[in-house]
């Protein structure tokens, strides 16, 4: 038997784990696996390289994609689904293992639906997939930007200045929250909690009245801000999501103005999707390749790998849905007791 496994959506810490997971649990178990380059463009344009333990020896520890990724969608295409499935038969491949978030899942789904063998693998530095507690990636970016929350502290009260720092997370604000936790942010915005600019202003204003000349705030790229709609670009992506960005510049602009504090802004980007994967996203990414090859060899197709407390479990991949999966309200409390 014969699989095929592909990376699809933006990149993130521990796909190259997953990838190494499924090659070698599939050698274990009697299949071959073959690479599919970018994503699902890769099936559509027969775009494949052969993986074996070689192949996929020394990726673990490595950040990024060895397959490349993509978000381009065979549904969109013309003739794509048919070249497809001229790959997949000339080939000799009788299953797919998607590796992706949101949108790759999705066509995953869409697939399964229309026959085709496919398993999922949720992937996505955001942890907002409905389904499974936590999504590999998610770790590595909430360290990285937790690190850069407290490089922000030490400048912030050299200048006795508030430091806005914008995270990624465009539907949700998990690594806004955590990352603000661990960071001892004063203030947390996030999408799930549209804020006015005045009451940001005051929280600042109740550490200046305290001694506090210095403020840190941590704000996910997709906030709801009073004012800040106009901060996202006109452009989308092959999926026709928003081009986000622009909201920490903006929320630096406005808190300046109004508090007449010197304020600066750190975008982090896509710092926290690049480099090596923490130790943890690496175990729950080998764990989530394993178990997905497992369901390739059990043949329970149409099902994905998700984290449930501290167990790998299948979830039908009929689960991903187009709404997010947003932060606990429970933990946004937490985070709350030390604003201001
Ligand atoms: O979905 C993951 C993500 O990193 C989002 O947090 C971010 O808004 C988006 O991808 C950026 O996409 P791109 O890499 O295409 O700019």
């Amino acid at each position: 038997m014969k699989a095929a496994i592909l990376t699809g959506g933006g990149d993130c810490p521990g796909l190259n784990a997953v990838i190494r997971a499924v090659v070698r649990r599939g050698e274990q178990l009697g299949f071959q696996v073959a690479g599919v380059r970018n994503g699902w463009r890769g099936l559509v344009e027969n775009d494949l390289v052969p993986l074996d333990r070689n192949a996929v020896s020394g990726i673990l520890r490595l950040g990024g994609t060895i397959l490349g990724t993509s978000r381009g969608n065979p549904f969109d295409r013309e003739g794509g689904i048919a070249a497809l499935q001229e790959t997949l038969r000339r080939n000799g491949i009788e299953a797919v293992v998607a590796v992706g978030s949101r949108d790759t899942l999705l066509v995953a789904q869409r697939l399964f639906e229309q026959g085709y063998q496919v398993v999922g693998c949720p992937k996505t530095i955001d942890n907002d997939l409905p389904g499974t507690d936590y999504t590999f990636g998610f770790d590595t970016a909430v360290t990285v930007a937790a690190e850069a929350i407290d490089r922000l502290h030490s400048t912030a009260e050299a200048h006795s200045r508030i430091m806005v720092c914008e995270v990624m997370g465009g539907r949700a604000g998990h690594i806004a929250l955590q990352s603000g936790i661990a960071g001892g942010a004063d203030v947390i915005l996030i999408p799930e909690r549209p804020v006015e600019l005045e009451e940001v202003c005051n929280q600042i204003k109740a550490r200046q009245a305290r001694g506090k000349r210095f403020s840190i705030v941590v704000v996910a790229e997709g906030a709801q801000v009073e004012g800040a709609g106009e901060t996202a670009s006109p452009e989308v992506d092959a999926y026709g999501h928003p081009r986000l960005g622009g909201i920490g510049t903006y929320l630096a602009r406005e808190l300046e103005k109004r508090t007449s504090i010197e304020t600066r802004v750190t975008v982090l980007g896509h710092i926290q999707r690049g480099g090596t994967p923490t130790a943890r996203d690496r175990v729950l990414a080998t764990r989530f390749g394993v178990f997905a090859a497992d369901l390739v060899h059990q043949k329970r197709f149409g099902q994905m790998a998700v984290l449930r407390g501290d167990q790998i479990v299948s979830a039908p991949l009929s689960q991903v849905t187009a709404e997010p999966k947003q932060v606990d309200p429970a933990l946004f409390e937490t985070a709350a007791i030390f604003f201001g």
